[in-house]
């Protein structure tokens, strides 16, 4: 009879739910996080998002969710809990930076808590809201207003009090589904290389026709000026141009299904890199794991993959390729400079102009990065005191794209300390807005490059210091970065496109505001992993790139593109809205919520436009705004990604019907009927 009640007990307390749906505190840690929005790392179950155990102000928690600003959890509560409460901090883990930053809790979209700005060292802040009624729960991280840089958050102890049986899920309210757009290229030719092209006189003229059509294909050019030949095979022009001059050239692709032309501008001057520099970059995907091999195996996946006829040619070696102050692996360390001061690569790259012939024969050019101090940002040999022969190794090597980081040049911006750049970190970033001291690295090297016998792309990566794109130009520099470092994530993306606008009345053919690479594909800084931006935020993401007339620098492993990714990257009338030769930066000329649209005049006289969701939810209304954006008359509006027109409006009488899903985009070109 005993046993019977025991069974029966038992059933009972079984049949009632799983221990998880009885008991009435559900920890913020049992819920799944792996959903969340972060500007870093992965979300930390019960540890900070380094894995470390979670530490506030010196106080050590069992329990919490570790993350990194900015961070956006999404709890669907369906009115079940009663409360929510945790301790708030930032993370110990960090010390020696200045990290800040807000946690704010919302409750069906309205603030219900903020902790105001909480820096390292504050002790946790209590924090119990009353969530009756709530159906949707937000916990925030926002940066704090100082950028989203080492903010390390913890929500410890974090714990709901529940009704009994209460399920509670995370959610991202982003899809995951990627979905293709752009209809595969014609077997008939099509010439996809931009309109206008810069060299100096005398210098190595390399230019690729790109065109996408069936192979066989048999390349000509008409016009060509004298010294340049075009190899019919390859459609790879060489030679070199003796004289300043503007050239009309008339290109020709022929194949068994047809022909195709498209006119060339060279421009034989002063001024390179007229439209933004498009190819691949090594950083993003291989970080300090770069290798010859790597890099020639890229420059083969940029061929095999196709992209090479899409425009894509610049194959750029990032930090690494030098010897390193500390490197644990052997192959990083040796001689960093011969007798007389010529930098020694790193038993990596054991033929740097080797690898540069194989690039170059292929059509494609090579880039290669240093920096002005005595240290990369990686600890390798910069080019500190030996600016002059890096920038003869460079033409020796036959490098074409030159990156010129900051990393180091803070130590010594007021020289050496004691002549030993041993004393000297690595990371020094000090002095980078000073106009005079903070600008002169650059010059000196700018100058030095434009001296040689070839033409050097020169790209400065200084992260926008002292209004760089005010005075980039000056210091002979085609492209300047604007912004921190991106990385593959929605807030890392939205941020520096919002920080766009400010530089943009400074770009022009030659010069261009540089918001950092593509973070598409599988990326990964040495630790390789698909893109954490869903396929809607990566198609704003190449949008904006486009339309802000960015170089596009691949930053993924070229051998493990996918469909979605190569469609992404493939699309010409994307590339060609880049590519316009008018050379004007699209800016966002309106708001409406969240939803921003950007406008860019092209060199036909109509206008792209990329209307940009940054809110997460979808935009649904009929556009009717036009003159605020410079659109006025009877116009067919072409849907760029789709290449295929998709109505014609008189603007000034009728509305577009706009649908565009959260974080996503509508990319158009508005043809002016007139
Ligand atoms: C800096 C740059 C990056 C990369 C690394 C290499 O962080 O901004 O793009 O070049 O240095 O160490």
């Amino acid at each position: 009879m005993l046993k019977t009640k025991i069974l029966l007990i038992a059933v009972t307390f079984l049949l009632s739910g799983n221990i998880f749906k009885a008991q009435s505190t559900v920890w913020l840690d049992q819920l799944d996080l792996s959903v969340v929005t972060q500007g870093h790392g992965k979300p930390g179950i019960n540890t900070s998002v380094d894995g470390k155990p979670i530490t506030i102000a010196g106080e050590v928690f069992k329990r919490g969710f570790g993350t990194h600003a900015e961070s956006s959890l999404l709890i669907k509560l369906n009115g079940k809990a009663k409360s929510f409460s945790a301790m708030v901090g930032m993370d110990d883990e960090i010390k020696g930076q200045n990290p800040a930053a807000e946690f704010e809790i919302y409750g069906d979209n309205k603030k219900l808590w903020s902790s105001g700005v909480m820096k390292l060292g504050d002790k946790a802040k209590p924090v119990s809201v009353s969530l009756e009624g709530v159906k949707q729960l937000e916990l925030v991280v926002t940066d704090g207003g100082n950028g989203p840089y080492y903010d390390h958050a913890d929500w410890a102890d974090a714990k709901f009090e529940t009704a009994v049986g209460a399920k509670l899920t995370t959610f991202n309210p982003i899809s995951s589904v990627p979905y293709i757009l752009t209809p595969k290229p014609a077997a008939t030719p099509k010439i996809n290389s931009a309109g206008v092209y810069g060299v100096r006189p005398g210098s190595p003229f390399l230019f690729r026709v790109a065109a996408t059509g069936d192979r066989p294909m048999t390349f000509t050019a008409k016009n060509l000026p004298k010294g340049l030949t075009i190899d019919s095979e390859t459609g790879i022009i060489t030679g070199k141009i003796d004289s300043k001059g503007s050239y009309e050239v008339t290109l020709n692709a022929k194949n068994t299904k047809g022909s195709a032309s498209k006119k060339l501008k060279i421009e034989c001057g002063d001024r390179i890199a007229l439209t933004p520099t498009m190819g691949w970059n090594s950083w993003n995907c291989f970080g300090h794991e770069v290798s010859a091999d790597k890099v020639k195996r890229a420059a083969d996946a940029l061929i095999k993959s196709g992209l090479i006829n899409h425009g894509w040619n610049y194959i750029n070696i990032d930090d690494s390729w030098q010897y390193n102050r500390d490197g644990k692996d052997p192959s990083f360390q040796g001689k960093m400079r011969d007798e007389n001061g010529y930098i020694l690569t790193n038993s990596k790259f054991p033929d740097m102009k080797g690898l540069a012939d194989y690039i170059h024969n292929n059509g494609l050019k090579m880039g290669i990065y240093s920096s002005p101090g005595p240290w990369t940002c990686g600890g390798c040999a910069g080019s500190y005191g030996y600016e002059k022969q890096d920038a003869e190794s460079y033409t020796k090597w036959g490098v074409d794209y030159l990156k010129y980081d900051w990393c180091s040049y803070g130590g010594v911006i007021d020289g050496l300390p004691d002549n030993d750049p041993d004393k000297v970190p690595s990371l020094a970033f000090q002095g980078g807005g000073d106009l005079d001291k903070g600008v002169k690295p650059f010059k000196l090297m700018g100058s030095l490059l434009k001296q040689q016998p070839r033409d050097i792309v020169y790209n400065l990566c200084q992260y926008g210091m002292g209004d760089v794109w005010k005075w980039g130009d000056e210091v002979n520099a085609q492209s300047w970065r604007t912004t921190n470092d991106i990385t593959d994530t929605w807030s890392s993306v939205k941020n520096i496109a919002l920080a766009q606008d400010k530089a943009a009345p400074f770009a022009k053919p030659g010069n261009r505001n540089d918001p950092d690479m593509l973070v598409v594909g599988v990326v990964g800084w040495g630790n390789p992993h698909q893109s954490r931006l869903k396929p809607d935020e990566q198609y704003l993401h190449m949008s904006l790139w486009s339309i802000f007339s960015a170089p596009l620098l691949i930053g993924c492993d070229l051998e493990k593109l996918d469909d979605f990714t190569l469609n992404l990257l493939t699309n010409d009338e994307v590339i060609t809205v880049n590519q316009d030769a008018l050379g004007k930066q699209g800016v966002c000329l309106q708001t409406i919520g969240e939803l921003r649209i950007y406008v860019k005049e092209l060199e036909d006289g109509n206008k792209a436009v990329a209307f940009a969701n940054f809110g997460r939810e979808k935009v649904k209304l009929p556009y009717k705004d036009f003159k605020k954006i410079g659109i006025s008359g009877v116009q067919t509006v072409r849907d760029l990604w789709r290449q295929k027109d998709i109505t014609e409006i008189n603007t000034d009488k009728k509305g577009l019907p706009l649908d565009i899903p959260a974080h996503g985009v509508a990319y158009y070109k508005f043809i002016s009927l007139k």
